[in-house]
């Protein structure tokens, strides 16, 4: 049976808006985008949002419901209450275009920031080898569909703009990890995650975990065997005397 539900919906562009209030049928089985879309459809025609696959396999429409960093595809209505106000909003931590729509330009900037998988010299491509135990750690990191909702939910950057210079945030931190845990990349990625992609920043609250829709283990899978990668680096004397005779 479907009902009139009550949704507060940020309008407005990067020069400032503010939430209105909508009242828009509800169906069984809908997920957050549909009303968005019924929104569209009937009272607001110009209401912007992003979307693609409406299968939570894209990763564009992300938003924010309740305050809480989720895909609008993937955000079932019977989870809220009839009489709930649904409220939702544009991502916090990116500028706002239009309405639900945010510049996830930073994203692409960090992305640009990682040098590329740096094969060993004199095999070619086809003849990589690893062990399947290698194969399996990065598939779970391969998983991301790039919505950037944990890059959304860290506190390092979400409260503190002037960061975001110096962090990569978790998604491009896990980036850097893959590559690192790849046994054929020759490149320091050890180095480079804390000096150039801002690691130490973390501090491991396990956010970006939390929000994840594809359910990686951001946090305790990339994050901290990253940093426990950093902390052998710095603090095995036999490292630290390696480091110092054979690095530049
Ligand atoms: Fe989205 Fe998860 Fe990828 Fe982050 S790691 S961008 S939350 S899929
Ligand atoms: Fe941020 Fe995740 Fe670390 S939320 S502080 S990147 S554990
Ligand atoms: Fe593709 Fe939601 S529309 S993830």
């Amino acid at each position: 049976m479907g009902y009139q539900g009550r949704f507060r919906v940020w309008r407005g562009d990067a020069d400032g808006g503010g939430l209105e209030d909508f009242t828009v049928e509800v169906n069984e089985g809908e997920v957050v985008l549909d009303i968005i879309h019924r929104l569209q459809a009937t009272q607001a025609a110009d209401l912007a949002v992003r979307w693609n696959c409406k299968a939570g396999k894209c990763g564009s429409c992300s938003a924010e419901v309740n305050g809480r960093p989720r895909l609008l595809c993937m955000t079932r209505m019977s989870v809220f209450a009839e009489d709930e106000v649904v409220t939702v909003t544009p991502m916090r931590t990116f500028p706002v275009i239009r309405d639900l729509v945010t510049d996830v330009s930073y994203n692409y900037e960090k992305a640009r920031e990682i040098p590329a998988f740096q094969p060993p010299k004199g095999v070619a491509p086809g003849d990589y080898r690893m062990s399947q135990v290698d194969v399996e750690r990065s598939q779970e990191f391969r998983k991301c569909i790039e919505c950037f909702l944990c890059q959304n939910t860290c506190h390092v950057i979400r409260d503190h703009e002037e960061n975001k210079e110096a962090f990569s945030g978790p998604r491009f931190l896990m980036r850097v990890a893959e590559l690192e845990m790849h046994p054929l990349d020759e490149a320091d990625r050890v180095q480079a995650a804390q000096s150039s992609h801002g690691l130490g920043l973390c501090n491991i609250t396990k956010c970006c975990t939390e929000v994840c829709p594809e359910h990686i283990k951001i946090t305790d899978n990339a994050l901290i065997p990253m940093k426990e990668r950093v902390a052998d680096r710095r603090y095995d004397p036999i490292v630290w005397l390696g480091n110092k005779l054979f690095r530049r």
